[in-house]
C-alpha cells in the first residue's frame, strides 16, 4: 500500500473512533506533555482521573514549579514509576528558572530537559507545535512491524517507518496523525488477539496476509524473581514510625522500615525477647515492580513506653507521625493500603 493511502484510511477511521480523552483536542504545550509523561507505561483509564485531578490542583508549570516535590509525588501517588512526578517537578523548576511560562518548542531544548526522551519530545513538538516528529512508542512500532512484517524493531526499520509517517504528516496535521496512529496500537493491533476485522489498515497487512499476526510482535516473556520483604512498623499511643526513602523504586516517597526476611525475623525474636513491644502481624501484601514480586510481612511494633519508641526513633531514624497525618505523605500504593490498615488498628482494639 503506497503510504497517501495508508493515511487516508486511517485518519478516515481516526475521525469515526477518535476517543474523546479530557487531554485530546488542546495543543497547550504544558498539557500536553503532562499528559504524555502519565500515558507512558500506564493505561489510558488509569490516567484519567491523575490528569483531572493534576490539572485541577497544578494548572500551569508554575503551579508545579511553586509546590514542593512531595506534593507533587502525593499526586502521583498510585500512578507509579514515580521518577516521572520528580523529573515533572525539576523541569517545571528549570523552565521557571529560565524566565520560561511554557515548554520549548525545539527537539534539542526539549530533550534537554529532565525526563523527556525521544517519544515525549515528538508527542510534544507535533501535538502542541505541528511539528512533523511521528511517534514510534511501542504501540506504534508493533502496527508497522505487522504491517511491514518486520520481525523485529532495527534501526533500518525505524528510519524506514519515520520517513514513512513524516510523508502521510504532509497530507494531515502531524499530531493526528502521531494520536491515530497511538489510538490504533492501543484499541485494535492489540499485542495478544488483535482485532483485526476492526482494523483500517487490514487489507494490506503483511503479518496478516501471512496469518502471523500473533507472532510479530514475538509475545513478551518475563523472568519473575520472588522476594521477602519484612516490614516493622513501631507505634506509640496515636505515633507511627515511618521514613523518606532516599534511593531506589520510589525514591522520596515514604516507606516503612523494612528488612529481608531472615534478619526481619531475627529482629522480631529480639523484640520478643526484650518484651517491651505488643507484635501484631498485619496482613500480607504483594508488591510487584520491574521483574519482582516482593511478599510484604508487616508488623505493627506497639510500644508501651514512649522513651522506648523515641529512643527506637533516633537509633534507626525513623520519623514518628500522628496517625492522621499519614494521608498527607506520599506512599506506594501498597504502603497505603498498610497505612490504612493501621489507621483500623489503632482505632480499634488491639490488644485483643
Ligand atoms: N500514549 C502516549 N501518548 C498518547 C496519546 N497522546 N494518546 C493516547 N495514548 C498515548
Amino acid at each position: 500500500m503506497e503510504g497517501r493511502c495508508f493515511f487516508n484510511r486511517l485518519m478516515h477511521w481516526f475521525s469515526r473512533n477518535r476517543r474523546n480523552d479530557p487531554w485530546n483536542g488542546t495543543d497547550d504545550p504544558y498539557t500536553v506533555w503532562i499528559s504524555e509523561v502519565m500515558l507512558q507505561q500506564t493505561v489510558v483509564s488509569a490516567v484519567k482521573p491523575y490528569f483531572e485531578a493534576w490539572m485541577g490542583r497544578f494548572p500551569t508549570l508554575f503551579h508545579v514549579a511553586s509546590s514542593p516535590e512531595e506534593e507533587v509525588l502525593r499526586m502521583w501517588e498510585g500512578l507509579g514509576y514515580y521518577s516521572r512526578a520528580r523529573n515533572i517537578h525539576k523541569t517545571a523548576r528549570i523552565l521557571t528558572s529560565e524566565g520560561r511560562r511554557s515548554l520549548p518548542s525545539t527537539y534539542k531544548e526539549l530533550r534537554s530537559l529532565p525526563g523527556i526522551g525521544d517519544n515525549t519530545a515528538r508527542a510534544v513538538l507535533s501535538l502542541a507545535f505541528g511539528q512533523k516528529y511521528p511517534v514510534l512508542d511501542a504501540n506504534v512500532r508493533k502496527i508497522f512491524m505487522r504491517f511491514f512484517l518486520e520481525e523485529e524493531w532495527s534501526k533500518e526499520t525505524a528510519s524506514r517507518v519515520d520517513l514513512f509517517v513524516r510523508e502521510g504528516m504532509e497530507g494531515y496535521p502531524p499530531g493526528r496523525v502521531n494520536e491515530a496512529l497511538m489510538q490504533l496500537g492501543q484499541a485494535v493491533c492489540l499485542r495478544k488477539r488483535p482485532r483485526c476485522p476492526d482494523c483500517p489498515l487490514v487489507s494490506r497487512c503483511q503479518a496478516r496476509l501471512s496469518g502471523r499476526e500473533d507472532s510479530i510482535p514475538p509475545p513478551l516473556i518475563r523472568d519473575v524473581t520472588g522476594k521477602k520483604t519484612v516490614l516493622l512498623i513501631p507505634v506509640w499511643n496515636r505515633e507511627v514510625g515511618i521514613l523518606r526513602k532516599r534511593e531506589g523504586i520510589g525514591r522520596g516517597l515514604w516507606t516503612f522500615l523494612n528488612f529481608s526476611y531472615e534478619e526481619g525475623r531475627v529482629v522480631l525474636s529480639r523484640l520478643e525477647e526484650k518484651g517491651r513491644t505488643d507484635i501484631l502481624p498485619m496482613t500480607r501484601q504483594i508488591h510487584t515492580y520491574t521483574r519482582f514480586r516482593d511478599e510484604l510481612f508487616p508488623y505493627l511494633i506497639c510500644f508501651r513506653k514512649k522513651e522506648d519508641f523515641k529512643t527506637l526513633a533516633q537509633e534507626l531514624d525513623f520519623q514518628p507521625v500522628d496517625m492522621d497525618k499519614l494521608d498527607t505523605y506520599p506512599f506506594l500504593t501498597v504502603y497505603r493500603k498498610i497505612t490504612e490498615e493501621i489507621k483500623t488498628l489503632l482505632t480499634g482494639d488491639i490488644s485483643r
